[in-house]
């Protein structure tokens, strides 16, 4: 059995769906272990664009199994939704398995969502889809798993107390209750619609060949590695397998890290090396950088070498993809942060400062721009000296190998060294 796992080294968007996507060719099974309906991969079929929020990428081959591991929250709405999304694209939904212990985010959790951010003087950022709320009340041993659907009586008298603990703890009113009567109604009939798809996927998962896991959101929004509380409410990190698909560590052989090949950030949160010039609107215009799920700008930058170091030790990448090498082809200069200085005090790694983050100031290594397309280039040949200069000059301060560079949104625009 041959196991892969594809983890962002940033702050999620990396374009991990296409390498997923990429790679599912030689696999049979593609595993989430975390996160829900707040991931948005973007996968090409035939030049159409396809955004995954909750089913893994590996559903763009009919002969794929996908699977949806424990530690997801799984919105039955939504999945729906995504479900239909994939057929009208000529794709099958009849090899998606989702694991019976997996937790539901209701309705109520997106209230709650919504309205704890409405009401923080710090807010996150979040996006909204009930993430928190559903593991808050996983930790708190309240949760609704996806078993519970199986008997509508059991997960109406669940939803009831959710909906009756929400309410004495005023995170939401009885207006509020009011306005999602319908979306309640649409909730029922959904997971009737998903316990179709809910069974126990460990004997697909261990009796997989070769297996491909694919994380969602990116390291440091990991609620214990990420820049905390500007983060998710679970580990992305090559850590979350384990526990989020009921894989031993020791199983794991191959981890690729997807980094961009500069810093994008959305929603809100310390992010050193982000840009508030020119060259900042130029990275979010070329790089179309808009959130897949909530369509919200990202915040850009220049490529963070401390950071993604601190990524590639928590997480064992023993290889890295680079993404959206294209964007940076305009560039006249390009930067690398290389250290940060934080009160007089500097240091190449992040975890010196983690807790200091919004108080640190980059230190940045100039390199020339190649100022020429590479925009569908498959070979590390055909690059620009200027490209191969950059990439190799990250590789070496990462001292992690490179394997894979990414050069435009089609399936094809790749590298593959
Ligand atoms: P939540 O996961 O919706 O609770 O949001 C918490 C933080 O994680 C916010 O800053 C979000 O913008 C960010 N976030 C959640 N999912 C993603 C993702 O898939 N890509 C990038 N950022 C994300």
């Amino acid at each position: 059995m041959a196991i892969s796992a594809i983890i962002g080294g940033q702050w999620g968007d990396e374009g991990k769906g296409k390498v997923v996507d990429l790679l599912s060719s030689e696999v049979d099974v593609v595993a989430r272990y975390q996160g829900g309906a707040n991931a948005g991969h973007t996968v090409y079929k035939d030049n159409q664009k396809i955004v995954l929020h909750q089913i893994p990428s590996g559903v763009m081959r009919d002969d794929c199994k996908c699977l949806l591991g424990n530690g997801m929250v799984i919105d039955p709405i939504e999945l729906v939704e995504e479900f239909e999304n994939v057929k009208s694209k000529g794709l099958t939904i009849n090899n998606i398995f989702i694991s019976m212990n997996a937790h539901i985010t209701s309705p109520i959790h997106k209230l709650i969502d919504v309205n704890s951010e409405k009401k923080s003087n710090n807010k996150i950022g979040t996006t909204g889809k009930g993430i928190g709320p559903t593991y808050v009340d996983k930790y708190n041993r309240k949760g609704i798993r996806s078993c519970d659907l199986l008997d509508n009586e059991n997960l109406k008298s669940k939803i009831e107390k959710q909906t009756n603990r929400a309410l004495s703890s005023h995170q939401i009113s009885t207006d509020d209750l009011n306005s999602i009567k319908n979306e309640l109604d649409m909730f029922f009939k959904a997971c009737n619609t998903i316990s179709k798809h809910i069974t126990d996927i460990m004997p697909i998962l261990h009796g997989s060949d070769n297996l491909l896991i694919e994380g969602a959101q990116g390291t440091l929004l990991d609620i214990d590695h990420g820049t905390y509380p500007f983060v998710t409410s679970s580990n992305p990190s090559s850590g979350g397998i384990t526990t989020g698909l009921g894989l031993p560590l020791n199983k794991i052989d191959r981890l690729i890290g997807i980094f961009k090949a500069y810093t994008t950030r959305v929603g809100n949160g310390p992010f050193p090396t982000e840009l508030f010039d020119e060259d900042g609107e130029k990275l979010q215009n070329i790089g179309k950088e808009f959130g897949a799920t909530t369509g919200r700008p990202r915040r850009c930058g220049w490529f963070d070498a401390p950071l993604a170091k601190y990524s590639i030790m928590i997480n064992g990448f023993n290889e890295i993809t680079m993404t959206k090498l294209d964007i940076l082809d305009e560039f006249e200069e390009i930067k690398v942060c290389t250290e940060y200085e934080c009160n007089g005090e500097k240091s190449k790694n992040l975890s010196t400062f983690i807790n200091q983050f919004d108080n640190i100031t980059p230190i940045y290594k100039s390199v020339p721009g190649w100022k020429c397309s590479t925009v569908g280039i498959n070979s590390f040949d055909d690059l620009p000296e200027k490209a191969k200069e950059y990439i190799c000059y990250i590789e070496e301060i990462l001292h992690t190998p490179i394997k894979h560079i990414s050069t435009g949104p089609k399936r094809n625009d790749m590298i593959i060294r």
